[in-house]
């Protein structure tokens, strides 16, 4: 009888698979793919094009609580036949685990194919929306460590702390560049530098598709936002940008093309527009540039609600319907209507009057489908409850904690006052040294910052952390030394445009009294950009850019006054000194750049000397050397000049760098290998334009000059062939 049951049970699981090769995990991804398609209704497929917010469908309809409510959901997958959905708020791994398993059950019963949903989450540094998540820096402070080793472990660990949730797409890294400081989205970026975004990026990506103890899951990230968000005239959010195709393909495009080549899964669409044409509309961009000359295969998915503001933001669209058709025309493979769900059927129409056709909606369909099948979300679509111990565990939080005190970037220490003894008395004063809130910014438990009484209690205030550090803390009357802590408050997105980058009023005031008691003022700044604090930078002895270093931040920067910490961030961007004034130090030659700390500016409690910088080939290589008293951790910059050029070239282009640790009297010989793109720049088509002739090479204040001919570099100002 067993045996007879056993047989049965056995006929019952593989006659379906046999039936339905796209259930089969044994085949390939292709044949899965061609079969699942040929069984979908044009509903079915125009279905998995669309992703909606999960606010339509919890108890509160508004950004606070992660739940569903069932009868406003079914119809989403039944009737709608939607096939992603995004979003949430600080929840814990068991409210998430619970959601996420009751979601896909509930789409699984209602999918006539069973075709798993996948869920995408903005978890931009670390998982920001899991309560007791390992938080870390944002990126913009990620990149002041010069150091590879945190985009990967940021990606690493968000993987592991996101994955048994249900969470299956993050929606990072964003590889847009900080060349406007007004933008409200500076903080979310790698700098200004595309080469900290291309490598950065990059870690992240592998970090996050490839980690395999997530297993039997695996993730997508997204490259987002492509492209030339941020070079935005204004600096206001979503706002127009005018850029020269050269300019773009030398600075805007290298981010997205590293990031094609690790293998990202999905890009995330620019929101605005490029020289008059929305990105959402421009098949020059989302079909030529990106398919065809990058080489992406993965999914391009659209920003928030960007389909319906291309008729009522940007109007080159009369209607949902022509919007719709422009943009599938450009190449959108995914829709994040976000609140609103007539896509799917607008669409449907566009494809029954013939004005789009049924193998385009498949190419789209066939995308998202194989991601789908890539991640293994056929075999393995629900969450698990087993490993809750890994979200914010000591481990991952020990690696939020170095890369915020690698992140930290001391601008300005008058007669060494740094670091300052424990023993003395010190006062706090400012606001953002009493929040735990301005620690970490925006996209932090919420989509503008949590609430104060939200972050857990292990989280530490600056003010709390440097009573650990310093216990004599006094009023400023009494004190030895004043430590101010201003900044911003946090934003996210359009909510943090500006229109002076200098802090307000009642900032200045606490600076202006810290400044009152005739103390040395050391300065820290926590912002999401570089805002300029009205000359009192000027007067402080001590001024430190702290940024937004996330959860483990407040006892970083209790370390580095106390010096406990060495501190080693360089400046990502250019800090301007005036309002109305800044450029990026890869400005052209012909302008001339105030910034009051240029990037890469930061300093050391040791110092380091660079010496013996060598050419062979395409190869350089120098010796840095700690020459001072303490260990400390120095990144070393590689920059080349192409001196001169048929189009204007920048200043100089940042080309390696590495971050290396030293003991004082220790050394260490690093290499550069140039490549031939590094000598040459990109024309209007994209095409490598090398001009034989001579380049700067410096490094750490070493210089060389080197010739170049065809890529190669064959001979040094030295007279030396090579
Ligand atoms: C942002 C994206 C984000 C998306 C989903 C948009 O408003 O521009 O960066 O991924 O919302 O939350």
């Amino acid at each position: 009888m067993k045996r007879l049951s056993n047989i049965l049970l056995l006929f019952f699981l593989t006659v379906p698979v046999l039936a339905q090769p796209y259930l089969d995990p044994g085949r390939s991804v292709s044949e899965r793919v061609d079969d699942l398609l040929s069984r979908m209704t044009l509903e079915e497929k125009i279905g998995q094009m669309t992703q909606v917010n999960f606010t339509l469908y919890n108890s509160t309809g508004r950004q606070d609580k992660v739940d569903l409510i069932p009868e406003k959901f079914i119809p989403l997958v039944r009737d709608h036949k939607i096939g992603s959905f995004l979003n949430g708020v600080a929840a814990t791994p068991e409210v998430w685990e619970r959601y996420s398993r009751q979601l896909q059950e509930l789409n699984l019963k209602h999918s006539r194919l069973k075709i798993p949903l996948i869920y995408g989450m903005d978890h931009v540094h670390g998982t920001n929306y899991v309560t007791g998540g390992t938080i870390f820096p944002q990126p913009l402070n990620l990149a002041a460590t010069f150091n590879d080793k945190w985009g990967r472990e940021m990606g690493r660990v968000t993987a592991r702390e996101a994955a048994d949730l249900g969470h299956h797409w993050i929606f990072a890294p964003i590889l847009d560049l900080a060349v406007n400081p007004y933008w409200p989205r500076v903080y979310e970026t790698f700098g200004e530098e595309p080469l900290l975004a291309q490598r950065m990026g990059s870690a992240f990506i592998e970090a996050v598709e490839t980690e395999p103890t997530i297993a039997p899951y695996k993730l997508a990230a997204t490259a987002k936002h492509y492209l030339g968000y941020s070079g935005s005239d204004s600096g206001w959010d979503r706002t127009p940008a005018q850029i020269p195709q050269q300019y773009l393909y030398e600075f805007f495009v290298p981010a997205f093309r590293s990031a094609v080549d690790a293998g990202v899964d999905t890009v995330m669409i620019n929101s605005a527009e490029i020289n008059g044409t929305p990105t959402h509309a421009n098949p020059r961009l989302l079909d030529q540039l990106l398919r065809k000359e990058l080489g992406f295969e993965g999914v391009a998915v659209t920003d928030w609600e960007d389909i319906l503001y291309l008729v009522s933001r940007h109007r080159v669209a009369h209607n949902e319907k022509e919007a719709t058709r422009m943009a599938i025309e450009a190449g959108v493979d995914m829709s994040m209507t976000a609140l609103t769900t007539t896509f799917p059927a607008v669409l449907k129409e566009l494809v029954e009057e013939g004005a789009i056709s049924e193998e385009r909606i498949d190419k789209s369909v066939r995308r998202i489908l194989s991601l789908k099948f890539r991640l293994g979300l056929f075999e393995n679509p629900f969450p698990r409850a087993d490993r809750f111990d890994r979200v914010g565990s000591s481990e991952h939080r020990e690696m939020a904690r170095m890369a915020a005190e690698e992140s930290l970037v001391l601008l300005k220490n008058e007669d060494q006052l740094l670091p300052l003894q424990r023993e003395i008395k010190l006062a706090v004063v400012g606001p953002n040294a009493f929040t735990k809130r301005d620690v970490s910014g925006g996209w932090t438990l919420n989509h503008q910052g949590g609430r104060e009484e939200d972050y857990p209690a292990r989280v530490k205030t600056v003010a709390h952390a440097l009573k650990v550090e310093f216990p004599n803390l006094v009023k400023a009357e009494e004190a030895d030394v004043v430590v101010a802590v201003v900044g911003e408050h946090p934003y996210a997105e359009g909510s943090g445009n500006i229109q002076d980058l200098t802090l307000p009023e009642e900032q200045l005031e606490v600076l202006k009294s810290a400044f009152s008691y005739g103390k040395p003022v050391v300065i820290v700044h926590m912002s999401g950009r570089p805002r300029l604090l009205g000359g009192f930078d000027e007067m402080a002895d001590g001024f430190l850019w702290a940024g937004l270093p996330g959860f483990e931040g407040a006892p970083a920067i209790a370390g580095v006054l106390s010096g406990r910490i060495n501190p080693s961030g360089r400046l990502p961007l250019s800090y301007p000194s005036a309002p109305g004034h800044f450029l990026p130090y890869h400005h052209k030659p012909q302008e001339k750049s105030t910034a009051a700390y240029p990037f890469g500016h930061g300093l050391s409690y040791t110092s380091f000397a660079a010496s013996a910088l060598e050419i062979s080939e395409n190869t350089a290589s120098v010796t840095i050397t700690n020459t001072g008293k303490v260990p400390g951790r120095h990144s070393v910059l590689w920059f080349l000049q192409d001196e001169v050029g048929r189009i204007t070239r920048p200043v100089k282009r940042l080309r390696d760098y590495q971050s290396i640790r030293l003991d004082p009297g220790q050394s260490e010989r690093l290499e550069y290998t140039i490549t031939s793109r590094d000598l040459g720049y990109p024309d209007r088509e994209g095409k490598l334009v090398l001009e034989e002739g001579w380049h700067t090479l410096s490094v750490e204040g070493q210089k060389i000059r080197i010739f170049q001919r065809d890529g190669r570099v064959i001979r040094t100002d030295k007279g030396e062939a090579l």
